[in-house]
């Protein structure tokens, strides 16, 4: 069994800010530092530092051949991370002092996945194969029907949530890891609950991880649902937490260590990475998650 994440990889600009910018306002930045990100290079990261063995599909610029130098220190496997002649995605981040964010994206490379890409880098995966999905690079549509017809497994984490993902073949996709602004954007409901219902009652078979920030996450199917509260932690930068958990939820799933086991080590997993500055460098080891759960325990 293979696991793709066909994602994004992008160059983080993050400004940290007394406040979010208003409409309107300039604002002086405290701190300005540039580093590795993109919500398929984060989840990559996640999944490669809890110790599964991972694919990264996707494209960059020259001026992010660093992001590929960082997954290949961490043994990801690069062979489908295209380099093309134009600039790596980048996203703009403010800060705020609880450790707030607010993203602006440009797609650069991120936006220029094409069909005849998707072709070839599905065509080194197959039936039982599992296939990692965001929301910031172009098709994402096709690379589901395609791996649907490859027989492959498919999770998907509808984030960034856009008008388009709405009429993706969502009835292709076999989990869904998602928090509660893309539930309401896809489901029409506001309640956790009843958010999980619709989802369930459009899609049956599938498995939904829905989680709620500081209330935790919840885990349905058609048969059961699982809570799990959260990690408490002092937030210094929310970003790449959602990648974080993911990464982490599902490295422990394909292991073997059931549901409730998944979405605990997931928690702790994210809670590390909000308590430290940056994306993709400020996720966790497997160590430091262990050391952190057995504190937890003993605390
Ligand atoms: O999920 C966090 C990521 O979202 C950041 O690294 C940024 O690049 C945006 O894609």
């Amino acid at each position: 069994m293979k696991l793709l994440d066909f994602g994004s990889l992008n160059i983080d600009h993050t400004y940290q800010l007394p406040h979010l910018a208003r409409p309107g306002e300039t604002l002086a930045s405290d701190s300005y530092h540039k580093s590795e990100g993109g919500k398929g290079f984060n989840q990559a990261v996640a999944l490669a530092k809890a110790g599964q063995e991972v694919h990264l599909a996707g494209a960059i610029g020259q001026d992010g051949l660093f992001l590929r130098d960082y997954l290949q220190e961490l043994g990801v496997h690069t062979e489908q991370l295209r380099v093309l002649d134009a600039p790596t995605g980048h996203a703009m981040i403010q800060l705020d002092a609880e450790g707030q964010n607010c993203i602006i994206l440009f797609s650069g490379t991120n936006g220029m996945i094409t069909e005849a890409m998707i072709d070839e880098v599905l065509a080194e995966f197959g039936t039982g194969d599992y296939l990692l999905l965001q929301n910031e690079i172009s098709h994402v549509d096709s690379i589901i029907r395609a791996a649907h017809a490859r027989g492959m497994h498919i999770i998907l984490n509808p984030s960034p949530i856009s008008p388009e993902l709405l009429t993706w073949p969502l009835e292709l996709v076999e989990w869904f890891i998602l928090n509660e602004i893309e539930g309401k954007d896809i489901t029409g409901e506001t309640q956790p609950q009843a958010i999980l219902d619709e989802l369930l009652r459009r899609y049956p078979a599938c498995h939904v991880v829905l989680t709620l920030g500081e209330h935790g996450s919840i885990y349905a199917d058609a048969t059961q649902r699982i809570y799990q509260g959260i990690v408490a932690t002092h937030a210094v930068d929310t970003t790449a937490a959602g990648d974080t958990f993911t990464g982490y939820f599902i490295h422990a799933l394909l292991k073997g260590e059931g549901v409730q086991q998944a979405l605990k080590t997931a928690a702790c997993a994210s809670a590390i990475t909000v308590s430290r500055p940056g994306a993709g460098r400020s996720i966790p080891t497997a160590e430091e998650v262990r050391a952190a759960m057995k504190g937890a325990r003993q605390g």
